[in-house]
């Protein structure tokens, strides 16, 4: 353990001892001035290539054993986008394995970084990480971070407290491995089910969402912003939630929001409490507005939206980064990825940089082309005070946040501090709690442990019932006396590496899946159903025939059992975080903008029963 802090130590030497590349003199270096001086200082010794390189934030993924990536035919190597594209800017992509490695691969990028002639530290940002969702463009699975329910579960836990908890405790393990940003809250309101993209909200209510929202960012930033904080990216403004047809506009045919329902404003009050709470950075959703006063592009380039209605109207005054790839076509998960310019397809690439810049945002997310803002500036068509507003922007950020005083962290630490049994724990007291209760037929549930039963069991890994000794496992229902299902909520395949990771299409089970359910239903006496709700599933049938229903928004299957069993009282106390419909159909016929409105819902928003309650909410 302790070479690495030699490691640091010498790192730091190191540093130190080449003057010939860094001036440690430099005012802006000087951590007793205060940051705007700090800012106009480092601003005024920046070239025009060091400039361009603050407005493009990409993903970094960490090289073999912790080394830099090379470049490759798919890729610019590290070394080449930090020492020659001079960029700060990088979400790390893909799973944290090994921690200890990732905090040596984050010291060795500020290092670099700090190598080059002004030494800006990085500014290392992420998707979600806490939970259980895996997809490139959305989040990663916990690993050896503390694993939590999806926002979505803590939304139906209705605790302001606890969102707090969940976020000071991401905190601590974002920073213990160097990410200083996190690429979240998702704020959108799932007024559309068929959206995929619903699993990582908080629901359906707008003043739901604004009130834990607060929290969300008061646990991440702290009592005020400052070292000890990270930063947040709030998303995706105005409200991602009204897509057209419930499809997602990473896509082709998802590329319209559409209000039907008048309800632009609806979708607006989760953003303004979260600017009322300090909201640091904010992005705009891919998708472009339909028949509304704004002009149908995409968010992230449209200058009503950025401008006028955020920095204006809202008074929103921090950093707006757009979402990743509106410029460059690319290739994600081995899939053909068109830029998102969705209105704007026509435009050059050069053409769209410059689009973008003048609707007012500060930094182009998903890509590495400061060559383009070099351009825009040397042929005139963006004068360079523009880019000094984003870059003044995106500066105080790193000054607030201490990285230019001291960018690397102790890998030691990370160690101890990274799933450590404290807050694996609450994470798990949070996944049990989180489980909403839609059914108990004859309080079936909690089932007694000491009683034994001939079970057979679906959707997770059998092997967690050899800590309850009294149940004997078969391989066919027929002669169970009790099912216990883990159920994914129905969609329907999309092909694609990429595409297929978004759940998206028909909330039904089809013909032949309600077919094979019910064939279980009718063998066994007693089934017991978890259903994973990343989406509002229209599942009327299973209310009907299981013994007892759980939702659930993320949770191990040792979660399920002690849920199941009561192990040390555990029981279901989430509340549904918006309403489950009849039907696709009452879906179809429902407006894509508007909350609660289908037809005859099977579950109403807060439904959730407590062990031994008759009634719910
Ligand atoms: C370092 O910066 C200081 C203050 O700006 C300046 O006086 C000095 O000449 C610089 N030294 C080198 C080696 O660039
Ligand atoms: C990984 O790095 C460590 C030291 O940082 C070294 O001891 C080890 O041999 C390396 N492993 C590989 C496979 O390169
Ligand atoms: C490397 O970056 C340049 C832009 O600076 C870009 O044109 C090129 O496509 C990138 N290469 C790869 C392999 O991504
Ligand atoms: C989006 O809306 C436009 C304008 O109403 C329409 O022409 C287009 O077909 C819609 N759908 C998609 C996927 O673009
Ligand atoms: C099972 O446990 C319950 C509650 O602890 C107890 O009342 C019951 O007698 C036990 N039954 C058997 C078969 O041991
Ligand atoms: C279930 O878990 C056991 C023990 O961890 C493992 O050996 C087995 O391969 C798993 N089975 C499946 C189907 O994943
Ligand atoms: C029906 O749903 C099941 C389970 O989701 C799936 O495996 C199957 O391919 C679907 N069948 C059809 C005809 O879509």
């Amino acid at each position: 353990m302790g070479n690495h802090k030699a490691f640091a130590a010498a790192v730091l030497a190191l540093s130190l001892a080449t003057g010939s590349c860094t001036n440690t003199t430099f005012p802006y270096k000087d951590a007793t001035l205060c940051i705007d001086a700090r800012i106009e200082d480092l601003l005024s010794r920046m070239t025009l290539e060091e400039s361009a390189g603050q407005l493009s934030h990409n993903s970094l993924t960490i090289g073999p054993n912790g080394t830099l990536t090379p470049g490759s035919s798919t890729s610019n190597s590290t070394d080449n986008v930090i020492g020659e594209k001079f960029m700060t800017h990088f979400n790390l992509r893909g799973d944290i394995e090994d921690v200890h490695l990732t905090a040596q691969w984050y010291n060795r990028i500020q290092q670099r970084a700090l190598d080059t002639r002004l030494g800006i530290p990085i500014t290392l940002s992420t998707d979600p990480r806490h939970a259980f969702t895996e997809n490139l463009g959305t989040g990663f699975a916990a690993n050896d971070f503390s694993q939590w329910p999806e926002s979505l579960g803590l939304a139906a836990l209705r605790s302001p407290e606890l969102v707090k908890q969940f976020a000071e405790v991401a905190r601590e393990e974002y920073k213990a491995v160097g990410l200083r940003g996190a690429l979240h809250p998702q704020i959108d309101l799932s007024t559309e089910y068929r959206w995929s993209r619903i699993g990582n909200t908080m629901g359906e209510d707008a003043s739901l969402t604004a009130e834990l929202v607060v929290a969300y960012l008061k646990g991440f930033h702290g009592e005020t912003f400052g070292k000890h904080s990270v930063t947040t990216v709030t998303k995706h403004f105005p409200g991602g939630g009204p897509m057209e047809n419930g499809e997602d506009s990473h896509f082709t045919y998802g590329k319209n929001q559409t209000y039907p329902g008048d309800n632009f404003d609806y979708h607006l009050i989760p953003f303004k409490a979260a600017i009322a709470a300090g909201a640091r950075q904010m992005m705009p959703y891919y998708s472009r507005p339909i028949g509304t006063e704004y002009e149908e592009v995409a968010f992230g380039f449209n200058k009503g939206i950025i401008t006028d209605l955020l920095r204006g109207e809202l008074g929103y005054k921090g950093i707006v980064v757009s979402d990743w790839g509106l410029i460059t076509d690319t290739y994600i998960a081995g899939q053909y990825m068109p830029a998102r310019a969705w209105g704007v397809e026509y435009l050059s690439e050069l053409e769209r940089a410059k689009r973008i810049l003048d609707a007012g945002v500060d930094q182009f997310g998903g890509e590495e082309r400061p060559e383009l803002v070099v351009e825009l500036v040397e042929t005139g068509l963006v004068i360079e005070e523009r880019l000094g507003i984003s870059i003044r922007r995106l500066l105080r950020e790193k000054f607030e946040l201490g990285l230019f005083d001291n960018p690397f962290i102790d890998i030691d630490q990370a160690d101890k501090i990274v799933g450590n049994p404290y807050f694996v724990r609450l994470g798990k007291e949070a996944q049990r709690a989180a489980y909403t209760l839609l059914k108990n037929e004859d309080d079936i549930l909690p089932l007694r442990s000491n009683v034994s039963r001939k079970v057979f069991v679906e959707g997770f890994n059998a092997t967690y019932l050899s800590a309850l000794p009294s149940l004997t496992l078969l391989d066919e229902p027929s002669d169970a006396d009790i099912a216990l299902l883990r159920l994914q909520a129905p969609y329907e395949p999309r092909p694609g590496g990429f595409e297929a990771n978004y759940h998206a299409g028909s909330l039904e089970y089809n013909v032949t899946e309600k077919a094979r359910q019910k064939a279980i239903f009718d063998a066994v006496p007693i089934s017991i159903v978890d259903i994973y709700l990343d989406r509002p599933a229209a599942i009327p049938e299973l209310a009907e025939q299981a013994t007892a229903l759980l939702g659930s928004f993320g949770s191990s299957p040792e979660a399920f059992l002690d849920v199941v069993f009561g192990v040390d009282g555990a029981e279901p106390k989430g509340r549904l975080p918006f309403d489950l419909p009849r039907s696709l159909q009452a879906v179809e016929d429902s407006k894509e903008d508007v909350p609660f409105d289908t037809e005859n819902p099977v579950f109403r928003f807060g439904d959730g029963l407590r062990y031994g309650e008759k009634c719910s909410s």
